[in-house]
C-alpha cells in the first residue's frame, strides 16, 4: 500500500493505482449459460482482469512495438479482425482467420485444431509466433517491468513482478471476463424480448432435423467444441485437427465455431474463404465436397430465399451489441 501511494503521488493519472484492495471479480452469467471452469491457481480478481485488459492492448508485446492482441481481436468485431487471414508484425500473414474471443473462457481447448489446453498456455503462442508478434516473453517482461502502473497491478494481483507467469495469468483472466450473454436471443430466452415471425422461422430451421445446424452448433454457446470436417474442400491445405492428433481421419476437421456474434465476424471458416452468411448457407445447402472425413450430417438440403432470409435473421439475433460497446474491455 505504501508503494502504491508513493507511485500514485508522482504519477497521479492512472486510477488503477488507487485501487484500495484487490477484490474477487464476479462473472455475471445468465441461468441458461454453462458454468465456467476457472483454474484454482488463477482465480479471477479485479486487478488480474485489469492487468490483463491493459496487456491485451499493449503493443510492447510485439517485437516491433506495433502489434497488440487487439490488433487481431477487435472489440467492435466481437474480438475478431475482419481479415480472411490475420496480419501480424511487418505485414506477415499467418494461416488462419482470427476467431471471436467472446465466451472463450468456456472453451475446453483452444485453437481450431484444439492444439492448446488452457488460455494461460495459449498466450505464449501469439507472442512467439513469427507471423504474429515475433517476440520473446522474457524480453517483454523486462520492458513492461519499467511501467509502474503494470508492476503495481501485478503485485496486487499476484504478489509478483511482471514476468511470464503474471503476463499469461492476467491475460487469461481478462479473456475469461469477455462474456457475451446479452444478445436478442438471450433476452428472448429470459422472456424479455420477442422474436419476429421471421426470426422464429429461422430458429425452427436452425433446430430442424433436415438442416442439423443445432447438432454441431449446440448449447447456449452454439458449439459442441468438437472437430468436424464439413467438406469445405476435397483437398485441404490446412490439416486442421490432424496437425495435433496425427490421425489421417482427422484431416480437415476444425473445431465448431460458436455462432454468437456471427454478424460481426465475417469472413467465415478457418481461412476466411466465405464472405457472407448467405454464402455459408449456400455451402451447407450444397452438401459440400465428398471428402472421406466429411461428417455424415452434411448432406445438403433444399432451402428457398424466404427460408434463407429467416435463417440469417435468426443468426443475427445472436449479435450482442453491448459486447461491442462495453467499456470494461476498452484499451
Ligand atoms: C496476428 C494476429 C493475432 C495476434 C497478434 C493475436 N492473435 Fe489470437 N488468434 C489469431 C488467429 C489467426 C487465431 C486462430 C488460430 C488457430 O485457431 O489456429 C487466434 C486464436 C486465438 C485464441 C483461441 C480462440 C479459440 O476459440 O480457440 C485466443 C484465446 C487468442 N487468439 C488470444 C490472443 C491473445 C491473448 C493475444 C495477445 C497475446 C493474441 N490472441 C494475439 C490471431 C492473432
Ligand atoms: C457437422 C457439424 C456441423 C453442422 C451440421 C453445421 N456446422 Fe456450421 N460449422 C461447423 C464447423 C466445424 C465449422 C468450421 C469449419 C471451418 O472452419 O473450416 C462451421 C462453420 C460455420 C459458420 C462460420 C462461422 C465462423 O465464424 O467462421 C457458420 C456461420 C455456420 N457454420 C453455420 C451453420 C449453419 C447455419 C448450419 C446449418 C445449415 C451449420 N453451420 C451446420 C460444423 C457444423
Amino acid at each position: 500500500m505504501v508503494l502504491l501511494l508513493g507511485l500514485a503521488a508522482c504519477k497521479p493519472e492512472p486510477e488503477a493505482l488507487l485501487m484500495p484492495e484487490n477484490r474477487p471479480f464476479e462473472l455475471d452469467l445468465p441461468a441458461h449459460f454453462p458454468e465456467m471452469d476457472i483454474p484454482v491457481d488463477n482465480p479471477m480478481t479485479a486487478d488480474a482482469v485489469e492487468l490483463g485488459r491493459l496487456l491485451f492492448h499493449d503493443t510492447r508485446l510485439s517485437r516491433d512495438g506495433m502489434v497488440s492482441c487487439a490488433t487481431c481481436h477487435l472489440q467492435h468485431l466481437a474480438f475478431s479482425d475482419g481479415e480472411a487471414i490475420s496480419i501480424g508484425i511487418e505485414g506477415r500473414t499467418g494461416l488462419r482467420n482470427s476467431p471471436s474471443l467472446a465466451n472463450v473462457g468456456f472453451a475446453p481447448r483452444l485453437f481450431m485444431d484444439g492444439g492448446v489446453p488452457t488460455l494461460e498456455m495459449q498466450i505464449l503462442a501469439p507472442i512467439a509466433d513469427e507471423n504474429e508478434m515475433d517476440h520473446n516473453i522474457l524480453l517483454v517482461a523486462e520492458e513492461l517491468n519499467t511501467d509502474p502502473q503494470l508492476t503495481a497491478l501485478a503485485q496486487s494481483a499476484y504478489q509478483q513482478e511482471i514476468n511470464p507467469y503474471t503476463i499469461t495469468r492476467s491475460l487469461a483472466a481478462f479473456e475469461r471476463s469477455i462474456v457475451s450473454a446479452t444478445s436478442k436471443y438471450d433476452l428472448y430466452l429470459q422472456g424479455e424480448a420477442m422474436l419476429t415471425e421471421e426470426e422464429m422461422l429461422g430458429m425452427e430451421l436452425f433446430n430442424s432435423d433436415e438442416l442439423q445446424c443445432a447438432s454441431c452448433h449446440s448449447s447456449a454457446l452454439f458449439t459442441d467444441y468438437e472437430y468436424h470436417n464439413i467438406g469445405l474442400y476435397l483437398e485441404y491445405a490446412d490439416p486442421g485437427r490432424e496437425r495435433i492428433s496425427l490421425d489421417q481421419n482427422d484431416w480437415g476437421k476444425f473445431k465448431t465455431p460458436s455462432l454468437r456474434n456471427v454478424a460481426f465476424t465475417a469472413p467465415y471458416m478457418h481461412n476466411g474463404s466465405l464472405n457472407t452468411l448467405e454464402e455459408v448457407i449456400d455451402f451447407f445447402a450444397g452438401g459440400g465436397e465428398s471428402h472421406p472425413n466429411k461428417d455424415q450430417r452434411i448432406q445438403g438440403f433444399e432451402i428457398n430465399q424466404t427460408e434463407k432470409d429467416a435463417l440469417i435473421a435468426f443468426l443475427n439475433c445472436l449479435s450482442d451489441e453491448s459486447l461491442r460497446h462495453n467499456p470494461a474491455f476498452y484499451p
